[in-house]
């Protein structure tokens, strides 16, 4: 039989829903896989199935509480997260998931899921308006942005007669989408560096010229090139989200201030990919106190002065890394993208229309990719799966030319 999880130690949560009575069953593929199994069950999942069904099928004594005396007596839920090489829950309900997103540790699986060291990864199942809820999806944000992988739902119909997203996967693509998260990425041993977000350029104290961009493509680019494996430091203008789970964070205001950090970092890294919206201009003098406006005044004549190219610079080095630009356009977006591409010597530019409602601030985008001699077009989508996109026609165009797909 071939074994995906040989002796990875998994410990299963299930949390209290229908979808409960299918991980028994998962139990059995996880173990047909290779790995080690311990159960957790949350106080609800025991109103639809029993610890009897899964102490048999894992071989191992089933915990639910966090107040059990025998166990507890030598610190047993620390005892069980340090042994997890995994935590899989399944299924997580949306419940669990807010409780997760919170960080709350008020009962056994909750507490685990902080203790542990272990990669977590959840299966939602729930009622397909529960799973489209916005609290939902903001919690699953929230959990993804910690590195927590989730896997599915699946649409169908459902146990309550709905039919729609939040089907629990099947047991078989359970253990496939376990496996291909812990297998090492395709960009293992890689250094990524990523530009993202705006920057800001000083007037004086208290204003700046700046522009719209929020970070969410180049943030969402970092987070993808790290669930490939890559090693990724992020170059982010200021923006209010968070760090995406194992990236290593730079925070800048300026243009000159990213070009900075962007030329520190380049030297160790194989791929640079701008996404940020560096301001083209900034003032040519930064007023040390707050401008007044006198009585009379019908305007100020603001001067402006070149930021140097950062794209174009680290593009004109030798060596250097590949290079990734993005275009943000609002007209001939394919002509002026390719233009860029050729005046800056990229080895792929990303171009977007932008504009009212296009491209900034928003969690979906559309991508026209362009290489030498190639293009792809990325329709409208999130910016997550956007990125992915992105990284992966990266590694492609990287691959020695016979290993190219
Ligand atoms: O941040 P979001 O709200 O998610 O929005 C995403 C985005 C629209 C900002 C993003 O998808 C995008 O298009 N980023 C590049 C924006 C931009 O500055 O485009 P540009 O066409 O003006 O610049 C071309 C390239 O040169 C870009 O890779 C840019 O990073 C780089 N550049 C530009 C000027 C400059 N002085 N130095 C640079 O390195």
């Amino acid at each position: 039989m071939n074994q995906s999880l040989p002796g990875v130690r998994v410990l299963l949560g299930v949390s209290g829903g229908i979808a409960a009575y299918k991980a028994a069953e998962l139990l059995r593929r996880l173990r047909d896989a290779g790995a080690q199994v311990r159960v957790v069950l949350t106080a609800n999942a025991e109103r639809f199935v029993t610890a009897l069904t899964f102490q048999a099928l894992s071989g191992n004594p089933v915990r639910s509480s966090l107040w059990d005396e025998a166990a507890e007596g030598a610190m047993g839920h620390i005892e069980l997260a340090r042994w997890a090489d995994q935590v899989l829950i399944a299924p997580a309900s949306a419940d669990l998931l807010a409780r997760l997103a919170q960080g709350r540790a008020d009962d056994l699986l909750s507490t685990l899921c902080l203790a542990t060291a272990a990669p977590l990864a959840v299966a939602p199942a729930m009622n397909q308006q529960m799973w489209a809820h916005a609290a939902t999806q903001a919690n699953l944000a929230i959990l993804r942005s910690r590195g927590v992988q989730v896997f599915g739902p699946a649409a169908g119909s459902q146990a309550c007669g709905d039919v729609g997203s939040g089907r629990l996967l099947e047991p078989p693509e359970l253990v496939a989408a376990l496996a291909a998260a812990r297998a090492p990425g395709e960009l293992a041993g890689q250094r990524w560096l990523v530009s993202a977000g705006p920057t800001y350029e000083d007037i004086d104290p208290v204003r700046f010229v700046g522009n719209r961009s929020s970070g969410r493509m180049g943030f969402a680019v970092a987070a993808a090139a790290h669930a490939a494996g890559a090693q990724v430091t992020l170059v982010a203008g200021p923006v209010a989200l968070p760090t995406p789970h194992g990236v290593t964070r730079i925070d800048v205001r300026s243009a000159r201030q990213m070009r900075e950090a962007v030329l520190a970092a380049v030297a160790d890294s194989e791929v640079f990919v701008s996404a940020a919206a560096v301001g083209d201009f900034r003032p040519a003098a930064v007023a040390p106190h707050k401008l007044k406006k006198a009585d009379g005044d019908s305007g100020l004549e603001l001067s402006l002065v070149q930021n140097p190219d950062i794209l174009a610079e680290v593009a004109a080095r030798s060596p250097r890394p590949f290079v990734v630009g993005f275009a943000a356009e609002t007209e001939q977006v394919e002509a002026h993208a390719r233009a860029k591409l050729e005046r800056k010597r990229l080895d792929l530019i990303a171009a977007n229309e932008v504009g009212h409602e296009l491209g900034f601030e928003r969690d979906d985008n559309a991508l026209l990719l362009l290489w030498p001699g190639g293009r792809e077009a990325l329709a409208r989508t999130d910016k997550g799966a956007l990125a992915q996109a992105l990284v992966a026609r990266i590694a492609r165009l990287r691959a020695p030319q016979g290993a190219r797909p």
